[in-house]
């Protein structure tokens, strides 16, 4: 296995919460990697002020710039080409990607969505939670296809829903879940234990029958 940590290119819209955790746990050695880059479609994502703040290189690719989606994937393509990475990190980067993008970066693209899928794909994922009544919301991590949050399931999170939730309380509880989850899934990463094969998730080389579970507490980091 290759001693050259993981070269990762994040991708965001926003605040960067989970930016920040994956800063945090390459720097303190927990995950083997290394952020290249920081690419955001929006201009003024706070994602992008951390990582300047953290001396990772950033890039605008403002998706209004641009007639249409080809073109604005073009041209992300082009900004992630400019500096080598090994994985794209999606991380609350809130533009659909198309067929073409998600095939050209294949087992190479992950994400993270704040609910357990197959349940609540798409936005408003707390509110939409709370209004189902369910015991129990979290986060999953999966690699990107062209299903919007359908691709192969890597390891899901759970934190229990509580009777005096608001979709605020409760997105703070999965989000602080997220920042534990993220990083540890990218480790497996980068010391090549996680890959796609086809649609098959494989993790130490055998298939993965169902996401990796993750409690709220106490999962081991490794
Ligand atoms: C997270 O909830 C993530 O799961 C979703 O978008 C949010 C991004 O938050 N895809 P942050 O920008 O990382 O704080």
């Amino acid at each position: 296995m290759t001693a050259q940590p993981l070269r990762l290119a994040v991708l965001l819209s926003g605040r960067g919460s989970n930016l920040d955790s994956i800063l945090r746990a390459c720097a303190a050695g927990t995950l083997p990697a290394r952020v290249v880059q920081v690419i955001s479609n929006r201009p003024g994502a706070g994602g992008l002020t951390l990582a300047a703040a953290a001396g990772v290189p950033v890039a605008v690719v403002d998706h209004r710039q641009f007639a249409d989606r080809a073109g604005f994937e073009r041209a992300l393509d082009a900004q992630l080409a400019a500096v080598p990475c090994d994985l794209v990190v999606l991380a609350g980067f809130m533009r659909v990607l198309t067929a073409d993008f998600v095939a050209r970066h294949r087992g190479r693209l992950i994400n993270i969505h704040p609910s357990l899928l197959p349940e609540f794909p798409g936005l408003d994922t707390h509110a939409r939670a709370l209004a189902a009544g369910v015991a129990e919301h979290g986060a999953s991590v999966h690699f990107v296809t062209a299903a919007v949050d359908g691709g192969p399931l890597v390891a899901q999170i759970r934190v229990p829903v509580r009777a005096d939730d608001t979709p605020d309380t409760l997105a703070a509880r999965v989000l602080a879940a997220e920042h534990r989850l993220y990083p540890t899934v990218l480790g497996w990463y980068a010391r090549g234990r996680l890959t796609l094969a086809g649609e098959q998730v494989q993790l130490d080389g055998l298939p993965l029958a169902a996401p990796v579970p993750f409690a709220a507490a106490g999962e081991r980091d490794d």
